[in-house]
């Protein structure tokens, strides 16, 4: 399978006025075609600014992308996101990149009908008529389970749940037949139920289109269900990368295992409180020339606080960035 999606040596920074934020310290990972990327870490380890600069829909001021290649690769052809002309980026974004985002109200315009902003999508990038789009609008919004499609699109947003917005976002998020669709945190602001309808509709729709999709979430148990691969984020790095059931079964970074640990276990008596990993994630005011977690780590040692670990292939798409060897108990040999 071809990749199409390759992000290399990512350097992303916000110029405050408290200082610069280093919010992406070299990020590299490879997307192949349709498959699920988890994007996994806690608030602020980078997840939303690593996607949001592949888009370059970074703030700018105070953001700067400094360093860096995504190398997207459509129909045979590979442009650099990075360097794109913003004409040819608007092409990219919604056409052949579909975006979810956490929050529907804010991506859905408030005074629009949903069929005309779903409408309006399909006329800016496909060439396609008026009422062709509308056709296509209509079918979007049953397959996004959208009751009574024809009625429902004159809608205007406030009239719809959380839940059902959520559906109409999506349904602009695939209605050009994207290659990736990134969703970014997409279930957070719906309540369980909905949510795991959501991811539902999700699955059924990316494998029907084909399309490879990165799902950001804080939630590992999330991830388990949806993604083939996860990435998992720390400082503005990656800690580790893995195919889920390899991470699962064998994490090698010890945030990693801090973060499964703190995983609820079904089985678990509902009185046991969750085990969270110990101290607070790095200050990214300050440029570090040591591991992002050696403060919380139980297994730091010297080397640890001298240099930045790379990203170490431990096996079959397998990497994590760690000088400590957990399964040998004792340094890695690199
Ligand atoms: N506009 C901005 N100005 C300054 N700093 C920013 C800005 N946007 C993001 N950052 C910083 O970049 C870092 C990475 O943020 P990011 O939003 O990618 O985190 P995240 O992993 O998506 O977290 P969450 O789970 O809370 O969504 C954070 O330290 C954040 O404060
Ligand atoms: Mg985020």
């Amino acid at each position: 399978m071809g990749k199409i999606l390759e992000v290399k040596n990512l350097v992303t920074k916000f110029y405050t006025s408290d200082g610069v934020v280093n919010a992406i310290n070299g990020v590299s990972f490879d997307l192949e075609e349709g498959e699920t990327l988890g994007i996994v870490g806690e608030s602020g380890s980078g997840k939303s600014v690593t996607m949001m600069s592949v888009l370059r829909l970074i703030p700018s001021p105070p953001g700067k992308i400094e360093e860096g290649e995504a190398i997207f690769t459509s129909f045979g052809a590979s442009h650099d996101l990075l360097t794109l002309d913003e004409t040819a980026m608007r092409d990219v974004r919604g056409g052949q990149i579909g975006m979810v985002f956490q929050d529907p109200i804010s991506t859905l315009n408030p005074i629009m009908t949903i069929g005309e902003q779903i409408s309006e999508t399909i006329t800016r990038h496909l060439r396609v008529s008026n009422d062709e789009a509308r056709q296509q609008t209509i079918k979007l919004l049953t397959q996004v389970g959208i009751p009574d499609p024809e009625l429902r699109y004159k809608s205007y947003p406030f009239q719809f749940s959380g839940g059902m917005r959520q559906r109409v976002v999506i349904a602009i998020a695939i209605a050009c037949s994207p290659q990736i669709i990134i969703a970014d945190e997409p279930t957070t602001a719906l309540d369980v139920t909905i949510q795991a309808q959501i991811v539902d509709l999700f699955k059924r729709l990316s494998e029907a289109l084909n399309a490879a999709v990165i799902w950001i979430t804080h939630d590992l148990g999330v991830v388990a269900g949806i993604a083939e691969r996860v990435l998992v984020m720390y400082g503005g790095r990656i800690a580790e990368i893995a195919l889920v059931d390899d991470l699962y079964e064998h994490p090698q970074h010890p945030y990693t295992v801090g973060l499964l640990g703190a995983l609820p276990k079904l089985d678990e008596e509902e009185t046991k409180r969750l085990v969270s990993i110990r101290g607070a994630p790095p200050d990214l005011l300050i440029p570090l020339k040591h591991c992002p977690f050696s403060w919380r780590c139980d297994y730091a040692f010297e080397r640890c606080w001298e240099e930045i670990p790379p990203q170490i292939k431990v096996g079959p798409r397998h990497e994590v960035s760690c000088f400590y060897d957990l399964e040998k108990g004792g340094p890695r040999d690199v």
